[in-house]
C-alpha cells in the first residue's frame, strides 16, 4: 500500500517490536506519532529512526499508558494536530512479576495492555473513522493459551492467586475479544481492526521485574526472534493490501491464525467491552 500522505501512531515506540515497528513505518515515508512514557528515551529512538529513514515527519506524544488521564492527554494532543489517522498501531505492553495497581485503582497488565488499547482508540475512533480507508492493529500474544477467561467477577486478581503468565495471558486475551468487537461495531466504516501474536521475540518484556526478570529475558534471548522479525506482522498488517478489508481476525508470521475457542467468543467480547467502558468511564 502507498503510505505517502498518510498519517500513523505506534504506542511503545522505546523497546523491542514497538521500535521495529516505527522505524518500518516511517520507512514507508508515513508521518508517525510515536507514544512513549520517557520523553529522553523517545527522543533517543526518533532520533535514532529519523537518521536510518530520512523521514522527518516523526514526532513524539509523551505519556504513561497506565494512567488514564495521560491517555486522555495524549489523545487530545493527536486530536488538536487536526490530522487524519490512518493507521493507529497498539503494541505497548508489560508484564509483571507481582501485583500493580495503577492510579486508577485498576490492576497494572489490564490497565496498559487492555484498557490501554482500549481508551486511546475510542478516543481517536472517530478522527480513524472519518479518515477512512483507516486500519487499527493490535499487538496481542498467544499468550491468551494460558487464559481461558476473562475474570469479571476479579479483573483486579485481589481474590485469586497472582500468577504472572495467567495474568499477562488475560490482558492478551482482552486484545483478542476487544479486537473482534471493535471490528464488529466498525463495520461498513472503511475502517479495520485485526491483531497479532508477534513471535516470541528477543525485547525488554519483563526486564522491569528487576535482577530476576532481567536474568531470564538474558537466558531466553538466543532463541527468541529479532524484534524486526516481531514486528513484520505488525506492518503486514498496517501496510499491506493483500488485507484489505479484512478485519477482525489474528495474525501470526502474517498469516491469518484461529486464536483458542474462549477468544472467538462474542459474547464475552461485548460483554468486555461494556465493562471496559464502565472503567474508563466512558
Ligand atoms: N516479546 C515477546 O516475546 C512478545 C510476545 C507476544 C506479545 N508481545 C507483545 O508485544 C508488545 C511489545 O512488547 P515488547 O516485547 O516489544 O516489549 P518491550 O521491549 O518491553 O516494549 C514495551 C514497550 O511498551 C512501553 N510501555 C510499557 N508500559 C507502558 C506504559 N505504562 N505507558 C507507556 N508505554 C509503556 C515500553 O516503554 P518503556 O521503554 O518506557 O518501558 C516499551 O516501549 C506488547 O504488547 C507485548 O505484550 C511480546
Amino acid at each position: 500500500m502507498d503510505m505517502a500522505g498518510k498519517v500513523a501512531l505506534v504506542t511503545g515506540v522505546t523497546s523491542g517490536v514497538g521500535t521495529a515497528t516505527a522505524e518500518a513505518i516511517a520507512q514507508t515515508g508515513a508521518e508517525l506519532f510515536m507514544v512513549c512514557r520517557n520523553k529522553s528515551k523517545g527522543e533517543a529512538v526518533l532520533a535514532d529512526i529519523q537518521q536510518k529513514t530520512g523521514n522527518a515527519k516523526l514526532q513524539l506524544l509523551v505519556g504513561d499508558l497506565a494512567v488514564q488521564a495521560d491517555i486522555r492527554r495524549v489523545a487530545q494532543e493527536f486530536l488538536d494536530t487536526g490530522k487524519p489517522l490512518h493507521l493507529l498501531i497498539n503494541n505497548a505492553g508489560v508484564v509483571n512479576m507481582h501485583r500493580k495497581i495503577t492510579v486508577d485503582g485498576i490492576e497494572e497488565t489490564f490497565a496498559v495492555n487492555h484498557l490501554g488499547y482500549f481508551l486511546l482508540t475510542e478516543l481517536l475512533r472517530e478522527r480513524i473513522v472519518s479518515s477512512a480507508p483507516a486500519r487499527i492493529v493490535s499487538v496481542a500474544s498467544n499468550a491468551h493459551e494460558f487464559c481461558k477467561e476473562i475474570h469479571f467477577d476479579d479483573l483486579n486478581y485481589e481474590n485469586r492467586k497472582y500468577k504472572t503468565f495467567e495474568v499477562y495471558g488475560h490482558s492478551k486475551l482482552a486484545n483478542i475479544l476487544w479486537t473482534r468487537e471493535i471490528a464488529r461495531q466498525l463495520q461498513g466504516t472503511g475502517v479495520t481492526a485485526n491483531c497479532v501474536h508477534p513471535g516470541a521475540v528477543r525485547t525488554g518484556l519483563g526486564t522491569q521485574n528487576g535482577l530476576l526478570g532481567k536474568i531470564a529475558t538474558k537466558l531466553v534471548g538466543p532463541f527468541f526472534r529479532s524484534p524486526a522479525k516481531g514486528a513484520a506482522t505488525s506492518v503486514y498488517l498496517a501496510t499491506s493490501d493483500k488485507v484489505e478489508g479484512v478485519s477482525g481476525e489474528y495474525f501470526y508470521d502474517c498469516k491469518q491464525l484461529t486464536a483458542k475457542p474462549w477468544a472467538r467468543d462474542d459474547a464475552t467480547a461485548k460483554r468486555l467491552w461494556d465493562v471496559s467502558q464502565k472503567l474508563v468511564g466512558l
